[in-house]
């Protein structure tokens, strides 16, 4: 079935229903798999990305509620082994309710759709709202992790892992209080720490940042809305009457010791990256929306854009300044530089092609924040792009010094391809051209050795 058939009985579904956002129906294992180019050699692992998948029949009330599927590909020796999909077998799944009749949350449920993450030799699939899962390298679902019965919280789909203490700091945010709790988890998966961290209401918060002595919270004001939760939507709305700040805690520490620094309002999905400096500047680059979701506006998303925040110290406010004009989500960076300065990131970016829209992406681009140049890559004009993730040629290559890979939709021809780039040129090594769609989805991770 082309796309375009799939599509025109559909044209009254929300865009999370309709062309390459639009789920599949099966699961599928291929090994016989079609390589355009070199795949190199040094690529030894699994490369898993996650993303909502509605079984058939069910329409969540938003693109972000559908059930988590798996997508992954196994690369070694200069081979492609084999690409499958597999719906993460969570109790939502299976019908589970995320919400008691108390309306207390059961934190074991949850669709598990948003990030997959590697982490002391587990793998974890990961959704804001609920436990972290654990799945297998060949995409199995093992359970869900409460790290030896510690954790009973939300725990965000993005923590960042040290690259030098390899400890994973996490958070996780909720509609009652607690609003926000700060997770610590050492580097052989123990909990180590858990810190309510006191906010003024109840915020959605995506994202946060790691430098080497520091977490941030982003306490943006896109905050709980009732009517709309119980209209069975995602049920927050941008306000213009709750504080924009970032909260920074040395890592460790007490919630109390929590620093409070104003931003201009604005709300931010995804953090690049942060680091500070030797007196104490803490610079944290992110993908900003002036703002998100605002009661009654028809827009799914507005543009983001790539964002700098200075944070001095003793300072109440950041200084800020905006890097590109490109719409942009999803950047990346090379993740042994976690917390760390870096020069290169990487990110979909919407340039005007006729076919982009408010959700596609049409162009990957490079970014160097030293000469502060801009290399965008395009795949054709029929191309829709996901989320590109970098793997370092070997462990003790420099910063770029390595490959980009994800997933690129060819609407021409009504599948997709899975692209591994140079990243210092943005050329291609390899393509995989896969004999079926992957639906647009959220993020994923180089798991090498596994
Ligand atoms: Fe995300």
């Amino acid at each position: 079935m082309t796309l375009e058939a799939e599509a025109a009985p559909a044209a009254k579904l929300p865009f999370f229903m309709r062309g390459n956002y639009a789920p599949v129906a099966d699961e599928a294992t291929l090994t016989a798999l079609d390589v355009v180019g070199l795949i190199p050699d040094g690529l030894d692992g699994v490369y898993l990305r996650n993303g909502p998948n509605p079984p058939p029949g069910k329409v969540p009330g938003h693109w972000f509620m559908g059930d988590g599927m798996l997508h992954g590909l196994r690369l070694g020796g200069g081979r492609a082994h084999w690409y499958r999909n597999r719906w993460i077998r969570t109790k939502a799944l299976a019908g589970g309710k995320i919400m008691r009749d108390d309306f207390s949350r059961d934190y074991t449920v949850g669709v598990s759709n948003t990030h997959v993450v590697p982490h002391s030799r587990n793998i974890y699939a990961l959704v804001e709202s609920s436990l972290p899962m654990r799945v297998s390298p060949e995409l199995e679902t093992l359970g869900t992790e409460n790290f030896g019965g510690v954790l009973n919280f939300a725990f965000t789909a993005h923590p960042k892992v040290c690259p030098v203490t390899g400890e994973m700091h996490a958070f996780g945010y909720g509609y009652a209080p607690p609003y926000l709790v700060y997770h610590r988890i050492g580097p052989d998966g123990a909990y180590l720490q858990r810190e309510e961290i006191a906010v003024t209401g109840p915020t959605m918060i995506h994202d946060f940042a790691i430098t080497r002595n520091h977490v941030i919270f982003m306490d943006l004001p896109v905050v709980f809305d009732l009517e709309i939760a119980l209209k069975g939507g995602m049920p927050y709305a941008f306000s213009d009457n709750y504080p924009a700040r970032l909260g920074i805690l040395r890592r460790g520490a007490p919630a109390a010791e929590t620093r409070w620094v104003s931003v201009k309002p604005c709300y931010v999905f995804h953090v690049a990256n942060a680091s500070e400096a030797a007196d104490g500047t803490i610079t944290v680059d992110v993908s900003r929306y002036d703002e998100l979701w605002r009661r009654g506006a028809r827009r799914n998303f507005d543009a983001s854009r790539l964002w700098r925040w200075r944070v001095r110290p003793g300072a109440a406010s950041a200084d800020e300044t905006a890097l590109d004009d490109l719409t942009l989500e999803f950047p990346r960076i090379d993740e042994r530089l976690n917390g760390l300065p870096h020069r290169f990131t990487y990110a979909p970016v919407g340039v005007a092609f006729d076919h982009a829209t408010e959700e596609n992406f049409t162009a990957l681009a490079r970014y160097d924040a030293q000469t502060g140049a801009r290399a965008v890559r395009r795949f054709g004009d029929s191309t829709v792009m996901s989320e590109f993730v970098f793997a370092p040629k070997s462990a003790g290559s420099a910063e770029d010094d390595g490959w980009l890979m994800g997933f690129v939709f060819d609407e021409a021809r009504g599948a997709s391809d899975f692209h591994i780039l140079d990243a210092a040129t943005l050329e291609s090594a390899a393509r995989i051209a896969l004999p079926r769609r992957v639906p647009q989805g959220f993020h994923g991770s180089w798991c090498p050795g596994f």
